[in-house]
C-alpha cells in the first residue's frame, strides 16, 4: 500500500523517492536534482515507474513537503505575512545530500516520516498534541512488549535515555554492575560512576557476550541494586541473550537494565517476558526516524524502587518523578517537548506496527542473511566470536588485510552515496560496521552495498571474484 500524505498546497508538496532521488542525482553529474525543474516531473516518473517492483517489500513513496519550500514561499495562510528575502543572507538554504544510510545509526527515514515532522507545530499542551502523546506511548508499549504505564519517549537521543534509566534507579553509594564488552557498556559504567554509583565494571573482549555464569557469579559477589547490559554492542555487532541473565539477576535481588538502543523494532525486546526493569532505545536505529528521542520503559517495581528514593534524582530535566506528571497523570509543564520530532516518532512506530513486529524482524534477518552470503563469498568475515551471537542489523565485518579503511568508506560515500561506520575503540581501523536498520534493511541496499563494496576493493587492487558477493546474495534471495 503507498500511503500519500496531503499537506497545504500552500506549503508545496512533492512526490519523491528515495531510489529515484537517488538514480536522478546519478543522472545529474552527482548533484541533486532541483524540484519543480524537468528532473522534478522525470523524478515523479521514476516513482510511478517503481511502484510495485523495487519497493515491494517497503513502499518509500509519499507525498511529503519540500524542505526548500516551505520557508521561502509566502503565499499560504501561516506564511504571507512573512516575506523572506533568500538573497539577504550569505547562508544558503540546506540542500542535503540523499544518502544510503547503511551506518550504525542514523539509518533510512521513510518519507512519510520526514514528512509528519514537516507537519505544523502545535504547543506542547495543546490537546491534539497530548493525543499524539497518548497514541505515541501506545504504540511504544506495543513494541517494547510491555502493559508498562511507564513508557515514554524522553527527549534527547539514546544517551539521554541511557541517563534517564541510571540517575532515576541509582542513588549515591548504590552499587551497580555494568557489564562491558563494547563501547556501550562502558558509557553506561562512566555514567553509573557520574551518578554516585558505586560501579563494578564487568569486561568481556570486544565481540563477545556475556555467561549467565558470568553474571551469577558477579551478582553474588557484589549484591548490587542494578545490572546494567546492553542487548545489541552496536560497536561490535554482538547480541546478548538476556533470558537467563534476567533470572540470576532478579534472584539475586537486582533490578535488570537493558540498552535496546539499536535492537528495538529490529529484534525481539520482549520487556514483560523477560522481566526487564528498565529500558532504553533511540529513534534513529531500527525505528527509522532522525535522531532525537529515546524511548523508555520501566517497571513497576522500578518505578516503586524510583518512589522510595531518599534522594533526589541528580538530573532536573531527566528526574522521571517529574516527566510522569506530564506523560501521564496531570500533564504538569516540566520542558517544551520537540513536538515535530514526536510526530515523527508516531509516524515511525505507525510503519513498525503496519509492518508488524514478526515481519519486521524476518525482514531484517533475511537482508542480513544475504548481505553475510555475499561478504563471505568475496572472503569478508564476521567480528564476532560467535556467529550466533551476530546482531541482524548491525554487521560488524573484519577489514581484509591490506585495504585501506578509510579510503573504502570515502569512495562509498562519495561515488555511491553509501554510509557505513568504521570501528569503534579497540576496533578502529579493524572492522567496518555496515546497517541494516528499519528501512534501510532492503534488497537494493544489499545488492548496491555489496557490488559498490566490490569498485572500492578493486581500487585498492583488493578485489575478490568479479560478481561473486552480488550473486550470493542472490541466491539467498532466491531461497526466501
Ligand atoms: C547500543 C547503544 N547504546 C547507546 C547509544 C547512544 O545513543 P545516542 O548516540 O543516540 O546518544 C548508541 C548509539 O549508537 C548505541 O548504539
Amino acid at each position: 500500500m503507498v500511503e500519500r500524505h496531503a499537506l497545504p498546497s500552500s506549503v508545496g508538496t512533492r512526490l519523491v523517492t528515495v531510489a529515484s532521488g537517488r538514480r536522478l542525482r546519478a543522472e545529474n553529474g552527482g548533484k541533486r536534482p532541483h524540484f519543480g525543474s524537468e528532473s522534478g516531473s522525470r523524478m515523479c516518473e521514476l516513482a510511478r515507474a517503481q511502484r510495485g517492483s523495487r519497493f515491494q517489500e517497503r513502499p518509500a513513496v509519499a507525498m511529503v513537503p519540500d524542505p526548500f519550500q516551505i520557508f521561502p514561499v509566502t503565499g499560504g495562510r501561516r506564511y504571507s505575512e512573512v516575506q523572506i528575502d533568500m538573497n539577504s543572507t550569505a547562508f544558503k538554504p540546506i540542500h542535503p545530500p540523499v544518502r544510503t544510510l547503511m551506518g550504525p545509526g542514523p539509518s533510512d527515514i521513510h518519507p512519510s516520516v520526514l514528512a509528519a515532522m514537516a507537519a505544523p507545530t502545535v504547543g506542547h499542551l495543546d490537546p491534539y498534541f497530548l493525543q499524539i502523546m497518548d497514541e505515541v506511548q501506545t504504540m511504544l508499549r506495543q513494541v517494547f512488549q510491555t502493559d508498562n504505564q511507564m513508557t515514554m519517549a524522553i527527549s534527547g537521543t539514546g544517551s539521554a535515555g541511557m541517563e534517564a534509566c541510571v540517575v532515576n534507579l541509582i542513588e549515591p553509594g548504590d552499587k551497580m554492575i555494568a557489564c562491558q564488552n563494547g563501547v556501550f557498556g562502558g558509557r553506561m559504567a562512566d555514567v553509573a560512576g557520574r551518578a554516585g554509583a558505586d560501579v563494578t565494571k564487568l569486561e568481556r573482549p570486544f565481540g563477545e557476550v556475556f555467561s549467565t555464569e558470568d553474571i551469577a557469579k558477579a551478582v553474588d559477589q557484589h549484591k548490587p541494586k542494578v545490572v546494567g547490559i546492553v542487548h545489541a554492542e552496536t560497536s561490535t555487532g554482538a547480541l546478548q541473550p538476556l533470558e537467563e541473565i534476567s533470572k540470576v539477576v532478579h534472584d539475586a535481588g537486582a533490578l535488570l537494565l537493558v540498552d535496546c538502543v539499536t535492537s528495538l523494532a529490529g529484534l525481539p525486546v520482549e520487556i514483560d517476558k523477560l522481566n526487564i526493569d528498565a529500558a532504553y532505545s533511540g529513534s534513529q536505529k531500527c525505528l527509522s526516524c532522525p535522531p532525537g528521542l529515546a524511548p523508555v520503559t520501566f517497571s513497576p517495581k522500578a518505578l516503586g524502587v524510583m518512589d522510595a528514593r531518599k534522594t533526589k534524582v541528580a538530573s532536573w530535566y531527566l528526574d522521571i518523578s517529574m516527566l510522569r506528571n506530564y506523560w501521564g497523570g496531570d500533564r504538569a509543564y516540566h520542558h517544551t517537548a520537540p513536538i515535530n520530532m514526536n510526530y515523527g516518532l508516531h509516524q515511525a512506530l505507525r510503519l513498525v506496527l503496519e509492518e508488524g513486529l514478526d515481519a519486521r524482524f524476518a525482514r531484517h534477518r533475511l537482508h542480513h542473511e544475504a548481505l553475510k552470503a555475499g561478504l563471505e563469498a568475496m572472503g569478508i568475515g564476521y567480528s564476532v566470536a560467535n556467529a550466533e551471537h551476530s546482531l541482524p542489523m548491525l554487521n560488524s565485518v573484519l577489514i581484509p588485510d591490506g585495504v585501506d579503511d578509510a579510503g573504502v568508506r570515502k569512495q562509498l560515500l562519495n561515488e555511491f552515496g553509501i554510509e557505513i561506520g568504521g570501528g569503534l575503540g579497540p576496533m578502529k581501523g579493524k572492522t567496518w560496521r555496515i546497517g541494516l536498520m528499519g528501512d534501510a534493511a532492503q534488497k537494493p541496499n544489499v545488492l548496491l552495498f555489496l557490488a559498490a563494496l566490490e569498485q572500492c576493493l578493486a581500487t585498492q587492487g583488493k578485489a575478490a571474484g568479479a560478481g561473486a558477493g552480488v550473486a550470493a546474495a542472490n541466491d539467498r534471495y532466491l531461497k526466501a
